[in-house]
């Protein structure tokens, strides 16, 4: 693969593509997300448990400083936050670990969606799962299901700047919003991160993603890879949209498909960050290197310019 700032003969780490800022708290732009941790509900069976761990504790050591979690990632025999726990206590300095509340789920699977008076609780089951006195970054996850729901999110944000006001939560952001919904959040507490699904062939947000660029909010796509997975989606299906061209750019580098996707995500600003999920140790380091991965203008012209359902 093509790298320009580590070494040749060295593994790339998390700090490859530089950083950003979470208010106060800095983070490596390549991160990464616990969700498949577990095993998704729709696979055969919950995926190993020591593999997970052994998935996190090579993340820290290839430089992931930023986690993204919610308690609502688990299956009936595995917790994302209790392996975040297990695999990583006595956590870093640098760790900022992500969640995310609004949405809850029942021990069956189903999702609910919180009252603002039942955040609290929320943010204290994160608290108690990972076992810390207070949040990094909470992010208000609007709408139960996958697609973004309008309304305001006023009275939720709010419970939140308020818990945020009381030190259970250091910082706040918000997931699957729009515009709008954004400016409101902002309006009431400071945001420093938009969580959003958002990718190479997905790229419905480009204005959102700019509107995050003009505040200094990091834009943090989730699906960047997912999308182009068989199996990685609820849907089951999968996206062949711009294969060709991300095939042809990923043989120039000898890279792969899944870090031509994250790599354009990156490249679209440097308040870009990168969750990419995975429960497997090989594209974790994968996921990691495609932070050192350079696009070439050309290369970036011909992948912006894949026909996209955005
Ligand atoms: N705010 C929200 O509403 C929301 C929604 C969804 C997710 N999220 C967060 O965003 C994170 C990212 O989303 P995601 O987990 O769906 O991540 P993703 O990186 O877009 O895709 C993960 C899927 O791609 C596969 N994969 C990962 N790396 C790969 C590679 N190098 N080569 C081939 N396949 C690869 C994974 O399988 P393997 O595990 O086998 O590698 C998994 O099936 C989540 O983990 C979660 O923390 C947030």
């Amino acid at each position: 693969m093509t790298i320009d700032n580590t070494s040749a003969n060295s593994t790339p780490t998390a700090d490859a593509a530089g950083t950003w800022r979470l208010g106060d708290r800095t983070v490596n732009r390549i991160g990464f997300g616990a969700m498949r941790l577990t095993g998704m509900p729709w696979d055969e069976k919950p995926r190993d448990r020591a593999a997970a761990i052994a998935v996190l504790r090579r993340a820290i050591e290839l430089g992931v400083n930023h986690i993204d979690t919610a308690a609502f990632y688990f299956l009936p025999t595995r917790s994302a936050n209790e392996l975040i726990c297990t695999a990583l206590q006595p956590y870093p300095d640098d760790l900022v670990i992500t969640t995310k509340v609004g949405p809850a789920r029942s021990r069956d699977g189903a999702f609910e969606y919180a009252r603002p008076d039942q955040l609290r609780a929320q943010v204290e089951e994160n608290i108690r799962q990972l076992g810390l006195d207070h949040l990094d970054v909470v992010n208000l996850r609007w709408g139960a299901g996958l697609d973004k729901e309008p309304g305001s999110l006023a009275e939720h944000f709010g419970a939140l700047a308020e818990l945020r006001e009381a030190g259970l939560v250091r910082h706040l952001g918000v997931s699957n919003i729009g515009a709008e919904q954004l400016i409101e959040a902002m309006a009431i507490a400071p945001v420093v991160c938009v969580q959003n699904r958002y990718g190479l062939t997905e790229r419905q947000d480009e204005a959102l993603a700019e509107l995050c660029a003009e505040h200094g909010v990091a834009f943090v796509p989730f699906f960047a890879v997912a999308t182009s997975v068989p199996g990685a989606t609820p849907h089951g299906g999968h996206d062949e949209t711009g294969r060709a061209e991300v095939a042809e750019v990923a043989k120039a580098h000898g890279a792969t498909p899944a870090q031509v996707r994250l790599a354009w995500t990156l490249h679209r600003g440097p308040h870009v960050l990168a969750i990419p999920g995975t429960g497997d140790l090989a594209h974790l380091e994968e996921n990691i290197a495609a932070g050192a991965l350079r696009l070439s203008d050309d290369e970036l012209t011909l992948l912006d310019g894949i026909t996209t359902t955005g």
